[in-house]
């Protein structure tokens, strides 16, 4: 494919999801190119390079200080997130962050800070967002086919992970609240188009490794809407939401993380008389997405002003960063957090 002007991307850190989704969706995209790929180790760097037939490869810096690339993919450890975008940011390069974005409310600000300061853009990588089955949620809930909405429930996780797996490990900003129960935080931001007010939290650390590996939040919005989370890792994969209506309830079976192949399906329930026999059920099919694809045409096209992305990608992430944190402090205290405490 002939590329015109396209951003060109360098790859900190040869990571699953990087070989799996995101280096594939950029060869894929239009508005993308694969320029150089780093990892810690060079073998590394010249295997993934070799595979994807990147032409160059070499170490971290060599990603971040060459001259040829506009932006950097990130998908290192959450721990190490802040202090790599914004040696990046730094050297001029935009960032396409994987979520979470980082482990605290105050490297984000510096994240963003940093990015601003350097006329770059930074985006976190929840690219779920992207995909257009949560545009047909909103469009059915603007529609009011399920009346006022009043509450979200959440939950996302699957079976462990080995061993040795970045999220269990704390010192590189492990736990499952940063890793998946970010997702279902993140979809009721989006689903309420507002910030909550505040948050309680309640985790369950792994026995043996100081992480969170289950999780369950409420999220308290104005008027007395309510987001329920829940995600736990260890158990039957689930990736999925509802939302509650005075008139009816829309769910969607796999809502985070869906194969760029997979047909999914919006379940959509509501009255046509108010009676038990009066309960109607409509399956609305989405066709089959790669939503990794959609969020780096958006980054790529927004960056270089052909488009206004859905989403603010520097407010996102702050305003993300600023509800992980209230669940952080209502671990620690025990307490409801009010979100207009942190600043
Ligand atoms: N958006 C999504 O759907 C999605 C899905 C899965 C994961 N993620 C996110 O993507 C990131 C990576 O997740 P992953 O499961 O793909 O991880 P992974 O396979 O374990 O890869 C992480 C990479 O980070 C680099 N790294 C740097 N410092 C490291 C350290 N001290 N220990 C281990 N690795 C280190 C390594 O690359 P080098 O050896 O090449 O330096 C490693 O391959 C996380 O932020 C995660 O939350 C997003």
């Amino acid at each position: 494919m002939n590329k015109l002007n396209p951003l060109k991307f360098g790859i900190i850190g040869c990571s699953r999801i990087a070989r799996k989704s995101v280096i594939p969706a950029i060869l894929k995209s239009e508005f993308a190119e694969l320029e150089i790929i780093g990892s810690r180790t060079i073998e590394k760097s010249e295997k993934f390079s070799s595979e994807f037939n990147c032409r160059k490869n070499g170490t971290y810096d060599d990603v971040i200080f060459d001259d040829s690339i506009n932006a950097v993919y990130i998908s290192t450890p959450i721990g190490t997130h802040a202090e790599l975008a914004m040696k990046a940011a730094s050297a001029g390069k935009h960032v396409y962050c994987e979520k979470s974005s980082t482990d605290s409310f105050t490297s984000a600000k510096e994240m963003v800070e940093c990015s601003k300061n350097n006329n770059v853009r930074i985006m976190e990588g929840f690219m779920f967002r992207f995909h257009p089955q949560h545009q047909k949620v909103q469009e059915l809930i603007n529609n009011k086919k399920i009346g006022n909405i009043d509450s979200f429930n959440g939950s996302f996780g699957f079976p462990s992970f080995p061993e040795g797996d970045i999220r269990y490990n704390k010192e590189l900003g492990g736990g499952f609240l940063n890793d998946s129960g970010c997702y279902p935080i993140c979809a009721s931001r989006m689903i309420f188009d507002e910030e909550p007010l505040s948050v309680f939290y309640h985790k369950y650390n792994h026995p043996k490794m100081d992480v969170d590996v289950k999780g369950t939040s409420i999220l308290i919005y104005k008027n007395n809407k309510t987001a329920n989370i829940t995600y736990a890792n260890g158990n039957y994969y689930q990736a999925k939401y509802d939302v509650w209506g005075s008139d009816g309830i829309i769910s969607l079976d796999r809502a985070y993380s869906v194969p760029s192949d997979f047909i999914t399906k919006i379940n959509l329930q509501y009255n046509i008389e108010n009676s038990w026999n009066g309960r109607k059920n409509k399956i609305i099919e989405i066709p089959a997405t790669d939503h990794f694809l959609k969020m780096i045409d958006t980054f790529c096209m927004e960056i270089a002003g052909k488009i206004k992305s859905p989403f603010n990608f520097e407010e996102e992430l702050l305003n993300q960063a600023k509800v992980m944190e209230a669940h952080r402090r209502s671990s620690d205290t025990g307490k409801l957090i009010h979100l207009e405490e942190l600043n």
